[in-house]
Formats: structure tokens, C-alpha cells, sequence
């Protein structure tokens, strides 16, 4: 078999996408800051055949991730038209713990989008943008996934702000002050079991969500005033939109039927002390949440020993088993 490989990295939304058409289509735009730690890195082993497909985590089989794989070969054949004359023996691992509650789907598809865009190039087939059809494949993957293919910031979904955004695929975004390329994220670890609910339920609660057209013109809006909090170095503004954000998405799981709280008593907690933390200190410190009950801490590099110490004198003691992971914003996948 021939092998492929690239490392490729998670990313955290600051605002957030949830809700989407078919197929793989965004209710609203999304933008990220592309982390550097956390990553999936993924050898691809491929011959000719018919087809068959073995997954690899950690070295054992896992034949519960093939039907993703299957799906995402399946809305990939256009561009990958190669791949039912294939079989395929994927190896892939993430820097994370599987416990750990943090999303593999963003990196763990945007590494096979690649690995299969390598494939594409060794065969010799036409590539107009090697990236821009990565961003593609992965978003028809894990629609979080199109964004991991660039660093230090991705925009998914058409916003009129940003030039060339599209639904179909991310772009690189790069036009803001140093002080975003830096940004630390410390993932405090809350609950480390399973996701209770699937992101693919996730989305679909905002079908028939009372609130989900005022939810999807509230995004464009945010995106419009966080980019320019973010061009002017605006950290209070950032940390306004980026929590409210957060809050958001918590409040339509909330809102929708049928309803979640996806959130740990321990979360609030966090929430709270960061609150007083920065009215007591005035530092910027601010928060985010995926569809979970984790807290992403973000703060600039030039705060991170202090901030470090707060996190670890004040809320270490409400993370799982006191544990923690600290990334930061990363330049994007590299090829191994
Ligand atoms: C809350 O990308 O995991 O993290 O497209 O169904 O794979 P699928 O969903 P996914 O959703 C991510 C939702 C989010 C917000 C975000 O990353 O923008």
C-alpha cells in the first residue's frame, strides 16, 4: 500500500455555526481562531481495490467510525472520484483524549480531506486550489472541518465583509491586530464523557427553532462588529460578542424541541469567577463554549503567566480529574 499522512489541527468558533441546510450548507457565517495543540494527525494507506475500508484509532481497529467515512466518501465523489476503486487503511490519532470531550470530527476530517487531496495530486488529477477543495471535502465531512484547513483565523459562510467567504468552503482571514494570531486558549476540561447530544441533532433543532431567523441575521451582525473589534484591538468588544456568542448557542439548545442543557453546574461556576476575576483585575479574559460543558479561556499571550495563575489557584478545582489543556492559535495543517 502507499501511505499519506498530514496532521491537521481543531478549531475553536468564535461565532458560532449551528443550524444548516442541505448538504452541508451553513444557516450563517462562522468564524474561528485555528488552534495548534489539539490536532488529529492521519496516515491514509491506499492500493487499488474495490472499496474497503479499515479505521485505525490509536492503532486499534474501530469499525464504528466507518460509516462516517463511508458518508463523507460518498458526498466527496465528485472530487474524489477515485476513491470506490480504492481500499483504504486509515490510521489516525488525536493529541487529545478521546475522553476529553473536545470534537475530533473538525480535525479528524480536515486531515483525511487532505490526505485524499494528496492522492488526488499524486494521480495527476486537475486541482484548481489544492486548500479551497480540502476546505470543501472536509466541510462535507464535519461542516467545523472546512475551517481547520487554514490558520491563524478561518471565515466559513458567506459574509459581506469578507471578501471571496463562501458557503461551500473557508477562507484564510488574517485581517486582524497581532495580538489575535497569539491568542492563548486554555480548554478547561468540565465533563469528560460523551457528547449527549450529536452535532447532526444539534443543527437539526434549528429547522423548525422559534428564534432561528433572528439567530442567523444576529451572526452576520456579530461577524460584522467582531471583525472590526479585532482589526482595532478592541478586546472588550471581542470578549462581548464572543461570550454572547457562546451564550447563544447555549440558549437555542435551550430554547428547542426538545430542549438541553448542555452546560455543568461546574461551568457556571468557571463562568462566574471569570467574571469577578475580570472586574476585580481588569485583564482580558474572556470565555467560549463549544456544544458542551468544557470552557475555552481565551486571553492574549501577554497575560498568560498571570492568567495561568488564576486558572490554576481558582478553577483547576472544578475540571475533571483538576485537568486541563492549553492551546493556542496555530498557522493550520502540515503535511507529514
Ligand atoms: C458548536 O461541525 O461538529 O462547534 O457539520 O454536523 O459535523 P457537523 O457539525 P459540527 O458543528 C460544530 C458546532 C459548534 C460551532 C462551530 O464550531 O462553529
Amino acid at each position: 500500500m502507499k501511505e499519506t499522512a498530514w496532521k491537521s489541527p481543531s478549531n475553536i468558533a468564535l461565532i458560532k455555526y449551528w443550524g444548516k441546510y442541505d448538504v452541508q450548507i451553513p444557516a450563517n457565517p462562522s468564524l474561528s481562531f485555528t488552534l495548534s495543540s489539539a490536532a488529529t494527525t492521519t496516515r491514509l494507506k491506499y492500493a487499488q481495490g474495490k472499496g474497503v475500508i479499515k479505521v485505525l484509532l490509536n492503532g486499534q481497529e474501530t469499525p464504528t467510525f466507518i460509516p462516517k467515512i463511508q458518508l463523507f466518501l460518498e458526498r466527496t465523489r465528485a472530487l474524489f472520484p477515485f476513491t470506490n476503486q480504492m481500499d483504504f487503511e486509515i490510521h489516525t490519532s488525536n493529541s487529545f483524549p478521546h475522553s476529553s470531550g473536545i470534537a475530533s470530527s473538525a480535525s479528524g476530517m480536515s486531515a483525511l480531506a487532505l490526505c485524499m487531496m494528496n492522492i488526488k495530486k499524486e494521480l495527476g488529477l486537475d486541482i484548481e486550489d489544492f486548500f479551497r477543495e480540502a476546505s470543501i471535502a472536509a466541510r462535507l465531512g464535519s461542516g467545523s472541518g472546512s475551517r481547520s484547513v487554514y490558520g491563524p483565523l478561518a471565515a466559513w459562510g458567506k459574509h459581506s465583509e469578507i471578501e471571496g467567504s463562501h458557503d461551500d468552503f473557508a477562507v484564510p482571514f488574517t485581517d486582524v491586530s497581532d495580538v489575535f494570531k497569539t491568542f492563548q486558549d486554555t480548554i478547561l476540561i468540565i465533563d469528560k464523557g460523551e457528547k449527549t447530544v450529536s452535532s447532526s441533532l444539534g443543527h437539526s433543532l434549528m429547522k423548525n427553532h422559534p428564534y432561528a431567523s433572528k439567530r442567523f441575521a444576529q451572526a452576520h451582525e456579530n461577524q460584522s462588529r467582531l471583525l472590526t473589534a479585532m482589526l482595532d484591538t478592541d478586546l472588550k468588544v471581542f470578549g462581548e460578542i464572543v461570550e454572547s456568542e457562546a451564550l447563544t448557542l447555549h440558549a437555542m439548545m435551550m430554547t428547542s424541541k426538545p430542549y438541553f442543557i448542555l452546560m455543568k453546574p461546574n461551568t457556571l461556576e468557571v463562568i462566574n469567577r471569570i467574571w469577578s476575576f475580570r472586574e476585580a483585575t481588569n485583564h482580558p479574559i474572556y470565555f467560549t463554549l463549544d456544544a458542551g460543558a468544557n470552557v475555552h479561556i481565551l486571553y492574549p499571550e501577554s497575560h498568560k503567566e498571570l492568567i495561568m495563575r488564576f486558572i490554576d489557584s481558582e478553577l483547576r478545582t472544578f475540571c475533571k480529574d483538576s485537568s486541563y489543556l492549553c492551546d493556542q492559535v496555530g498557522l493550520g495543517p502540515t503535511p507529514l
